[in-house]
């Protein structure tokens, strides 16, 4: 991309929150504008292989990155925006952005890494150029603004992660220079009680959306192109949320019910993936996403993303966590679990469910099959039976002391 000329200046070396990690500072120009900054810290740890076995190195990007002119982008060309920095011999970090007009968000992270290297990777078995990607990193904000996020945060990519720090970026530049406003990251809202600034926040505080008690239990369902039920679900959702709240001024902990009849409802479902999308405007939307593992023919939520935007908070909150493991049941069974379970996705975020009955793969004739009864609910069922068991139990023994007493009587009475 010759248009793009891009440049990288770094410098200021402070010492980041984990170790030597220096800041970089990252620029992506076309023209005499800047579209992409950051600063950042970064460190990788890769696991690699060799002859006796695996080990894990220890990079971070030093102070002598710079900006590939050739692969960055200002994505004025119809591309996606996209900033690579590359260090060391031939290992690069890039940063693929997107947008839908009022957010933007790193679409993806990418690594790449020569396992050449000797210097960085000793007694490798392979010498390959290794690139590994990851998507929905959940680094997000709203146009026109600085992203922010002091609190390390690791992103796993392929055998490699990826831990940020001191970050601050943006995309789609309006000036040459980082946005004065901030959208800082929820890990930071959590870490800091001090209110992080926002300049023109003239919000007048509301107050929360909907009070507490248990959610009402909505019935939900995700159709495929062709038309049939691919996806059902009947269950109550409570969030339980901590956030920066504008109007006391400190950070609070708010349970929000979703109700059924205000959540619009979306998904989609594939071979091995199936996700129910509940939008509640403009409160929240949460993301369930249900895995199949074809080999044990196993299915498990693994994966939930809550986006809310209350117009008490300072910054939208976003959480997610893609390596969870909920509701476990067998393809071609419902699980379902009546009593009330918390499922707990960040620190700041967990999601409560109640009288839950969920099938997400092989539905068909739009009903649930056969339920697979959570263990709570087993163990719950156990206890009147076991009573039950216990009553006969003594009832009987009554009844046979009872007969043995008569007969003994009987029997006295006799030979008087
Ligand atoms: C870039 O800046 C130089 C001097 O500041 C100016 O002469 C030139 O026209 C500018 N180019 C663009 C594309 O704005
Ligand atoms: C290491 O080798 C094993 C077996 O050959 C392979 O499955 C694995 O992907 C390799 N790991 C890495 C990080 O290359
Ligand atoms: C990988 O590292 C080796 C050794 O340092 C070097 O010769 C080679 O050019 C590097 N590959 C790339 C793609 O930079
Ligand atoms: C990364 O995301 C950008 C923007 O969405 C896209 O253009 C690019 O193809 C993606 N790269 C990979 C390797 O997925
Ligand atoms: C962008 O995405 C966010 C979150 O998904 C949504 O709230 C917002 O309405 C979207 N904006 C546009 C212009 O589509
Ligand atoms: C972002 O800022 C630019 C320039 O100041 C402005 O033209 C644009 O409308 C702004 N976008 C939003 C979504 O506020
Ligand atoms: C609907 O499409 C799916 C694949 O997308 C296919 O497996 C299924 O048989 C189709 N059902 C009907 C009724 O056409
Ligand atoms: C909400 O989350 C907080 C912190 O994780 C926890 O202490 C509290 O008990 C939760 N409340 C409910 C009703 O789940
Ligand atoms: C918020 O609280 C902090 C300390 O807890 C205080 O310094 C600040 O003035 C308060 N801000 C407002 C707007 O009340
Ligand atoms: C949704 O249901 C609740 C309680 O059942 C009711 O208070 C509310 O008005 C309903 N909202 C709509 C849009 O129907
Ligand atoms: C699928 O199940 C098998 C057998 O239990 C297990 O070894 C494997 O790790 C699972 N795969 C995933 C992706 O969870
Ligand atoms: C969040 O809500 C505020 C007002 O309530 C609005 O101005 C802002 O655009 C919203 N942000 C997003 C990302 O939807």
């Amino acid at each position: 991309m010759k248009l793009c000329h891009a440049l990288a200046v770094l410098i200021i070396a402070w010492l980041a929150v984990i170790g030597h990690v220096q800041a970089v500072t990252l620029e992506v120009n076309q023209g005499n504008s800047t579209c992409i900054k950051a600063e950042l810290s970064a460190s990788f740890s890769i696991t690699y292989n060799t002859s006796s076995g695996t080990r894990t190195a220890q990079v971070s990007l030093p102070d002598s990155s710079t900006v590939d002119a050739g692969s960055s982008s200002c994505g004025t060309d119809g591309s996606s925006p996209w900033l690579v920095a590359v260090f060391g011999a031939g290992h690069a970090l890039g940063l693929g952005f997107s947008t839908n007009g009022s957010l933007y968000s790193v679409a993806n992270l990418t690594l790449q890494y020569n396992l050449s290297d000797t210097s960085v990777f000793p007694d490798s078995d392979s010498l390959d150029v290794v690139t590994v990607v990851s998507s929905s990193l959940g680094i997000w904000a709203t146009i026109n603004t600085t992203y922010r996020c002091e609190s390390p945060t690791t992103f796993s990519v392929g055998s490699a992660s990826v831990t940020f720090s001191g970050m601050r970026l943006e995309a789609y530049m309006p000036q040459n220079d980082l946005s004065p406003t901030e959208s800082v990251c929820t890990a930071d809202q959590a870490s800091t009680a001090a209110p992080p600034t926002t300049p023109g926040t003239t919000t007048t505080p509301a107050p929360p959306p909907t009070p507490p008690g248990i959610p009402e239990r909505g019935a939900y369902s995700v159709s495929n192109i062709n038309g049939s039920v691919c996806l059902l679900a009947r269950m109550g959702l409570q969030l339980n949320v901590s956030y920066f709240s504008l109007s006391q001024n400190k950070t609070i902990q708010e349970l929000v019910n979703l109700s059924p009849n205000e959540t619009i409802v979306s998904g989609s479902c594939e071979p091995s993936s199936a996700s129910l999308v509940l939008t509640q405007e403009p409160i929240a939307t949460l993301n369930l996403t249900f895995t199949l593992n074809s080999t044990n023919s196993r299915y498990r939520l693994s994966a939930i993303t809550l986006l809310a935007n209350w117009s008490d908070m300072t910054a939208p909150f976003w959480a997610s966590n893609t390596s969870l493991d909920y509701l476990r049941s067998t393809l071609g069974r419902s699980y379902m679990c009546n009593a009330e379970q918390t499922l707990a996705v960040v620190p700041t975020f967990s999601l409560n469910t109640f009288r839950v009955q969920v099938q997400p793969f092989e539905v068909t004739t739009n009903q649930f099959a056969t339920a697979e009864e959570c263990q709570i609910d087993q163990t719950q069922m156990l206890i009147p039976i076991i009573v039950g068991a216990a009553l006969a139990g003594l009832v009987l023994i009554v009844l046979i002391a009872y007969l043995i007493g008569r007969k003994r009587s009987h029997a006295g009475y006799q030979t008087i």
